[in-house]
């Protein structure tokens, strides 16, 4: 009897591409018994036909997206070229077609995911997209399905491998901020153009995509307040170190009573939170439900190998639902439109280091204008006195984020203030 087989094409063949061709190869001896049947790469769509591809069997190349879209026995496509056109596009197109997605694109699912996800449901289709969000690391299928009878109030994540390498050298080697991002794209951590990793923006579309699942309320990259660690110095490591912290950009998102507060942003984080020990290019994602309290999930959020695990598993659940013909089974899983609260409403916790004039009457007159503006002081440290000039650092209690912003600038406008160095939330 001859052994089922299941035609896959891949869209783009570059790194995570590269990757899911090797585990396909290298899981081929197990597939049957895994999923009754054995994966074929049938197609493989590029950009540059002719570029010479290690490892990859060439006959399979093509430029033509429609040799696939009209190759009826190819019913699953592999995303991984990533940007959103033509892959929307290419996506819409195999969707209609029958066809079941997986894909890897961030970019796409965190501003389109609704769309997609509604012509898969239609079309009775999976469209699934583990790795997405924190490469190798399975979160998506956890937020969607173990942890469904729980009620999502925290997804705090490092989503960015880039930007968690970078802030670790700093803290432990001491390397500049320039340093340690030219070491991180040597290593192939970084995107080509590294504004989104430095700036937060991937890590963004990340958090939107994990926030409407865990919160069954679609948010999208434009509901994220973003910031990156461009601006963190190594002054501000050093005090972190003296308050037994760490620095780390975080994706933060909650459930509030008041609506879906989510942003990505350096935050000092106390070393005793399971968050603050994730080093180098690691990802981890902590959630809080309330039946399962704080669960943890940590690895490889990037690269070749991990990504394609993530991509793989994907791949052998829409084979497993062909085998059952239960494909379509889990789509959207947003039921429900909790309102986005607006930044400025949000509140954090503050520390704020400031070049001030050394003289009497200076703090007394800073805590009168946060006084004004509804900020708390919770500590104060001044060093590094240098005749006239002296540094004050200052943490703050909760305070929305308006009242901050509005007495910084009140503040800034203050003979008695040089400078506002640093701003940076504390979780
Ligand atoms: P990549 O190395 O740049 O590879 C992209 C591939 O897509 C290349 O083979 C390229 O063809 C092909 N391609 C691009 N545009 C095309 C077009 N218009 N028509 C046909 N082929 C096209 O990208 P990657 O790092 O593998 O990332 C792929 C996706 O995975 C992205 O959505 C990314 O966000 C996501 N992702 C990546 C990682 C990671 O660690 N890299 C982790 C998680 C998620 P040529 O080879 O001919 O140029
Ligand atoms: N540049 C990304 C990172 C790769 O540093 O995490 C995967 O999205």
């Amino acid at each position: 009897m001859s052994t089922k087989k299941i035609k896959v094409a891949l869209l783009g063949v570059g790194t995570v591409g590269t990757g899911v061709y090797k585990l396909i190869q290298r899981r081929a001896g197990v597939m049957v018994q895994t999923i009754g049947a054995e994966l074929e790469v049938t197609k493989i769509l590029v950009h540059n036909i002719n570029k010479r591809r290690e490892g990859i069997d060439a006959s399979l190349l093509t430029d033509n997206w429609q040799e696939i879209l009209n190759d009826d026995g190819i019913q699953i496509v592999v995303e991984v070229m990533g940007g959103i056109e033509p892959a929307k596009t290419m996506i819409l197109e195999a969707l209609h077609a029958g066809k079941h997605i997986v894909t890897a694109n961030k970019d796409l699912i965190a501003e389109y995911g609704r769309e997609l996800l509604d012509s898969a449901e239609e079309k009775q289709c999976d469209l699934l997209f583990e790795a997405a969000v924190a490469g190798g690391i399975p979160i998506i299928r956890p937020l969607k399905q173990c942890l469904a009878g729980n009620e999502i109030s925290e997804v705090v994540g490092i989503v960015n491998g880039t930007t968690n390498y970078i802030l670790t050298k700093m803290f432990e080697k001491n390397m500049s901020f320039e340093e340690a991002l030219a070491k991180a794209t040597e290593l192939g951590y970084a995107e080509a153009d590294p504004t989104a990793d430095v700036e937060g923006l991937d890590a963004g579309r990340k958090v939107a995509i994990m926030a409407s699942i865990a919160f069954r309320s679609r948010v999208v990259f434009g509901d994220v307040y973003t910031e990156g660690i461009t601006k963190i110095t190594s002054d501000d490591i050093a005090y972190a170190k003296e308050f037994d912290s760490v620095i780390k950009l975080l994706g933060v998102a909650h459930n509030t009573e008041d609506g879906i507060e989510v942003g990505v942003y350096p935050m000092l984080l106390k070393k005793e939170h399971p968050l603050a020990s994730v080093r180098d290019s690691f990802n981890a994602v902590f959630v809080h439900g309330d039946a399962v309290d704080d669960a943890m999930f940590y690895g490889r959020g990037a690269g070749e190998l991990p990504t394609a695990s993530a991509v793989m598993g994907d791949i052998i659940d829409v084979a497993r639902n062909l085998a059952y013909n239960c494909n379509g089974r889990i789509s959207c899983t947003c039921y429900r439109q909790t309102p986005i609260k607006k930044f400025d409403e949000v509140e954090n916790k503050f520390f704020l280091r400031m070049q001030v004039k050394n003289r009497p009457g200076v703090l007394a007159c800073i805590a009168t204008v946060f006084g004004d503006y509804q900020v708390s002081i919770a500590r104060v440290i001044q060093k590094h006195v240098k005749g006239e000039r002296a540094e004050l650092v200052i943490v703050t209690e909760k305070v929305k984020e308006h009242y901050l912003r509005s007495a910084l600038q009140k503040l800034q406008e203050m003979d008695s203030i040089y400078e506002v160095s640093s701003v940076i939330r504390e979780y």
